[in-house]
């Protein structure tokens, strides 16, 4: 990240359905855990987030309800601001579609791209995915279905308003190539440029007189301005873009990163660039397309009925521990699983086993041995040395891994300190120092040491876990505040002698995973999800193969899947020759794939980009150089291995097509 003093930072803004599940609150504890961090890190911040509340979608809802659009979205929207309460997403502003400020915004920048010819009037004539939101031509279809979800589309024709896409494509490949970061992670970016840019980009639709509810063209009302237009524009209506005092859009923007999910990424990369572009304001530093959290392989969604509520979640385990397992299970910007197992081994082993008792014990030995009062450390041994620099060295890192948005990384440097302090326990065995006097003064500094690694732990865990920390501080003994910053890190020892320390409930309770599971899983919190996506079509069986001769039936090869998949992401596995590690999509709705695939030899990783392969999608993952490779791509080749070409598919098949 840039050396500013300033840090915008914003999520998507949501749309208002009746409930935002756990896949919501990631990107929304993410964007906050990094508001928390930079404000650590001494910058003055700005964290947004709000609600997309136009459209046709609303407009339906609303009206099968028999109440108003405005009605329906206020009491959702009550509802959202309340789930941010309570896991501690503290933004700075929240911004609202339907905020008279956000509309006047909207309507000023229509006005201005008309004026200067950016946005002009013609016909629309297409198909409308009314989920997505998103307008289709013909050829964009797939198999007459909308392309991002899959759903019917419906066919639209109408007077409508286009924005002059076309006419900044190059302009756009330019900025992405010459802007490395902008897009990340790179594989995203690399998407957006040969999946859209290059192929070509037509003419954007950006008004409807068919929506009512929406923001109306100003100077010409039949017409409401397109959702997406609408959206995006939010964070910089929020800030004050041309109103009468725009003085926090002069402070804050460009923003320094845009959190987004993966699937609305291109939105953010090719629409809203083009758009500011335009109106000759500067693009964001970085949009960073994050993944998805899944359930059963499947995007949580409320149409799949596999949602995981996040209210009852953090009321059950507290929201510390939920913001935890959501930072700290996935990589950011790869899919991640979720499962209860996975969850509340987390809870049991890093934050009940490896903090909590951390804190509970040294807590425990310094009341036992030195009646509670912190005792001054004697001298230092080689030992404590090697804890103390990991110590030291500690916020450099995490500070270095959050600068990049790895929040997995960070955590585990914090996890690697409460690693060693644990092991330092048991090798400086306490209980049995205790028993001389010699020894005695020994525990001193081992007491002393362990209670100021433990403030370092309660600073660094701060921006993830909010509550913890002053849960560990008190009982270490202290409110300073000017030891709960990042500064009084620098140089070990600021804790003070003397502090009297005490013991508190456990952090965290450990848990019964089996009775927990028991417990949980047939209540309401988890619904059960719908059959995967179907496999290559039951086949009637035939009688008359036959056995023995290495002939199969066509039962048997009906059980192997084969699908089309297209390459985000490829290169050479280190150490190899042969082997290519790829990233595969299986089309929107699906958790992107790893495959490691023996063709380096014959094809380079730019020229997988891109490409469409055929997949045996259900091969049980098998490690190859230490990578979990998901799958197996087919190719023809010769038998001395000398050729090799891919099995190729058609045009126009769509991502995730079953083959059969
Ligand atoms: N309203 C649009 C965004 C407009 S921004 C100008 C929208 N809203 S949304 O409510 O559908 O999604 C909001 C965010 O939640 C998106 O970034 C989306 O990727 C994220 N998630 C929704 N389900 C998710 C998971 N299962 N996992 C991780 N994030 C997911 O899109």
């Amino acid at each position: 990240m840039p050396d500013r003093k300033t840090f915008y930072i914003t999520t998507p803004i949501y749309y208002p359905s009746d409930n935002l599940h756990i896949g919501h609150a990631y990107c929304s504890v993410a964007a906050d855990t990094m508001a928390r961090f930079q404000k650590q890190a001494g910058r003055d911040v700005y964290f947004v987030t709000g609600t997309d509340e136009h459209g046709q979608k609303i407009e339906r809802k609303a009206k099968d309800k028999g109440v108003t659009p405005q009605a329906y979205v206020d009491e959702i929207v009550a509802g959202i601001k309340s789930l941010w309460k309570l896991m501690d997403v503290d933004y700075d502003d929240f911004i609202r579609t339907t905020d008279e400020r956000h509309v006047q915004c909207v309507q000023g920048i229509f006005r201005k791209l008309y004026a200067q010819g950016d946005i002009y009037k013609g016909h629309y004539e297409g198909w409308y995915c009314t989920p997505c939101e998103s307008f289709f031509t013909e050829l964009q279809l797939q198999d007459g279905h909308c392309p991002d979800c899959g759903r019917p589309v419906e066919k639209t024709r109408e007077e409508a308003y286009f924005f002059k896409m076309s006419k900044y494509q190059q302009w756009l490949i330019d900025y992405i190539e010459q802007n490395p970061d902008f897009i990340q992670p790179t594989s995203r970016k690399n998407e957006m440029l040969n999946n859209f840019l290059r192929p070509g980009l037509s003419d954007l639709c950006v008004s409807r007189t068919s929506i009512k509810w929406g923001i109306p063209v100003d100077f010409d009302e039949a017409h409401t301005v397109y959702v997406w237009l609408d959206a995006l524009t939010n964070y910089i209506s929020v800030l004050g873009y041309g109103s009468g005092d725009d003085s926090r859009y002069r402070k804050y923007w460009p923003a320094d990163v845009h959190l987004v999910g993966k699937e609305i990424i291109r939105f953010h990369t090719i629409i809203w660039p083009i758009i500011l572009h335009a109106l000759g304001e500067p693009l964001p530093r970085q949009v960073f397309g994050h993944g998805w959290l899944v359930l059963d392989g499947m995007k949580m969604s409320k149409s799949l009925g596999n949602v995981v509520d996040p209210v009852a979640l953090s009321n059950r385990y507290g929201s510390d521990a939920i913001r935890y397992f959501l930072m700290r299970e996935m990589p950011f910007g790869s899919d991640g699983q979720f499962s209860y197992e996975a969850l509340l081994k987390r809870l049991n082993a890093d934050l009940a086993n490896d903090l909590g008792n951390l804190v509970s014990r040294t807590i425990a030995m310094v009341e036992k041995y030195f009646g509670g009062q912190l005792p001054a450390p004697e001298a230092y041994t080689e030992g404590d040395a090697v804890l103390i620099a990991l110590a030291e060295s500690t916020p450099a890192k995490v500070q270095e891994q959050m600068n990049e948005l790895q929040f997995s990384a960070a955590l585990s440097d914090i996890w690697a300190l409460i690693g060693e302090c644990n092991r330092y326990i048991d090798a400086n065995a306490p209980w049995v120092l205790c028993k001389t006097e010699e020894g005695t003064h020994r525990l001193k500094t081992v007491l002393y040491v362990l209670c100021e690694c433990i403030r370092y732990v309660g600073v660094l865990i701060a921006p993830t876990m909010p509550r913890t920390p002053a849960l560990i501080f008190s009982q270490l003994g202290f409110a300073d505040q000017n030891l709960q910053t990042l500064e009084s890190l620098a140089v070990f020892g600021g804790l003070p002698v003397g502090t009297v320390v005490h013991k508190g409930e456990a952090l965290f309770p450990r848990i019964d995973i089996p009775k927990e599971l028991a417990d949980i899983l047939p209540a309401p919190i988890v619904e059960p999800a719908p059959e995967k996506k179907p496999a290559a079509k039951p086949q009637p069986k035939n009688n008359d193969a036959p056995e023995g001769d290495g002939l199969i039936s066509i039962d048997e090869f009906a059980k192997v899947q084969l699908r089309v998949a297209r390459v985000l992401t490829a290169e050479k596995v280190e150490g190899s020759d042969k082997l290519l590690k790829l990233t595969l999509s299986l089309g929107a709705g699906e958790p992107e794939r790893t495959v490691v695939s023996g063709i380096a030899k014959f094809y380079t990783p730019e020229a997988m980009l891109g490409r469409q392969v055929a997949l045996v999608a259900n091969l049980k993952p098998a490690k190859l150089r230490g990578i979990v490779s998901q799958g197996m791509i087919l190719c023809a080749s010769d038998a001395a291995d000398t050729r090799l070409t891919l099995v190729s598919v058609g045009e126009g098949m769509e991502d995730g097509a079953v083959i059969r």
